[in-house]
């Protein structure tokens, strides 16, 4: 029996860590970004990144037995995926948040020893966002991103197509960057948006909100969701990741506090991880809930568990997506 089943898949898994190392050090010295611009060889690569020839030749390589590069007699050319996400200039690089988030020291340390999340529960006793400022700044750079797709299909859920002038008040609640309240000031040109999260993460949302044009709409109210208070009324309140993080009883406060905060007939939307509901098949939902478990001991609602909690708050879902291992509730007030 033993010897009829490969253990190739076995293998596959336990040198996980052993490509996302691979790719965050290939995006953190930047070697995607320098073959786009032109230095296709391994001396061509060693003189743009002044580095080991040696080193940057089996990570090339590697990297082409990944399906991220191709080799053409000497020379490494990008494929499409690596043009898309690993190039510096992209839209839709995703460089920041494999060297700040998946790839980052944090994630290392929380699955390097995972038999410690497995024998006591989370494995580490700080709060990133929290602790580490310069960390979450760059973790909150490279949200942006990922989630501006997810910004335009609420918005579109929304029934905010085209442009609308109503001059409408918005809330975004943890938002880092703050990729939904910024997607909607796009479409609503009289909104004005109130951002809230820790203090030192108010310069990134600024400096997107001034990518976009949008900087003289944008109010900041600094602090901590739990205590400081949250202003309004608002027509639209979003919530981004931001649940997974609390307590049970914070989770309720909260939803109570967005519900005082909102008008009659205003929207919640609430953005999160949703494994399914038997936990059995999402597998990027419930990685994810195996690693924040490790950095903060909670775990995600599933759509059922999320659509009640709403529910209980008095809130109407009205609408209730997944996709991947993510989704969004949209609830009226
Ligand atoms: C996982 S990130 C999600 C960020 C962003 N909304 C998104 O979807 O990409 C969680 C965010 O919530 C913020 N946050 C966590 N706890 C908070 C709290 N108690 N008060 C205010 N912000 C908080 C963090 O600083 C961080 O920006």
């Amino acid at each position: 029996m033993a010897a009829r089943l490969r253990p190739d898949a076995i293998l596959l898994l336990a040198t996980g860590h052993w490509t996302a190392g691979l790719l965050r050090g290939a995006v953190a010295t930047g070697l995607f970004s320098h073959i786009a611009r032109g230095n296709a060889t391994v001396a061509q690569l060693a003189a743009a990144v002044a580095g080991d020839a040696g080193g940057i030749r089996v990570t090339l390589n590697a990297l082409t037995a990944l399906g991220l590069l191709r080799k053409e007699g000497e020379s490494y050319r990008l494929r499409p995926l690596a043009e898309t996400y690993l190039v510096e200039d992209s839209p839709s690089y995703l460089g920041d948040l494999i060297t700040a988030g998946c790839g980052s020291a944090y994630h290392f340390r929380v699955f390097e020893h995972y038999e410690h999340v497995i024998a006591q529960g989370r494995a580490l006793d700080l709060d990133v966002w929290v602790d580490d400022k310069e960390y979450a700044a760059s973790l909150a750079t490279g949200l942006f991103g990922i989630n501006r797709p997810i910004a335009e299909k609420v918005c579109d859920d929304l029934g905010w197509k085209g442009e609308h002038d109503e001059a409408w008040g918005l809330l975004d609640l943890g938002r880092s960057a703050g990729a939904f309240g910024l997607t909607a000031l796009l479409r609503l040109t009289r909104a004005k948006l109130t951002l809230l999260d820790h203090p030192h993460l108010t310069a990134v949302a600024r400096r997107f909100g001034e990518r976009l044009g949008v900087a003289g709409r944008l109010q900041e109210r600094p602090g901590d969701c739990r205590r400081e208070p949250l202003g309004g009324p608002y027509d639209a309140v979003f919530m981004s990741q931001l649940l997974h993080t609390l307590s049970e009883t914070e989770q309720q406060q909260l939803l109570g506090a967005c519900r005082t905060a909102l008008r009659p007939g205003g929207h919640l939307v609430v953005v999160e991880f949703l494994p399914d509901e038997g936990r059995r098949g999402n597998m990027g939902a419930l990685l994810f809930e195996a690693m924040v478990y490790g950095f903060t001991g909670r775990t995600f609602h599933t759509p059922l568990s999320l659509r009640r909690l709403l529910e209980a708050n008095g809130f109407l879902v009205h609408h209730l997506k997944t996709e991947g291992p993510g989704g969004y509730a949209i609830a009226q007030a």
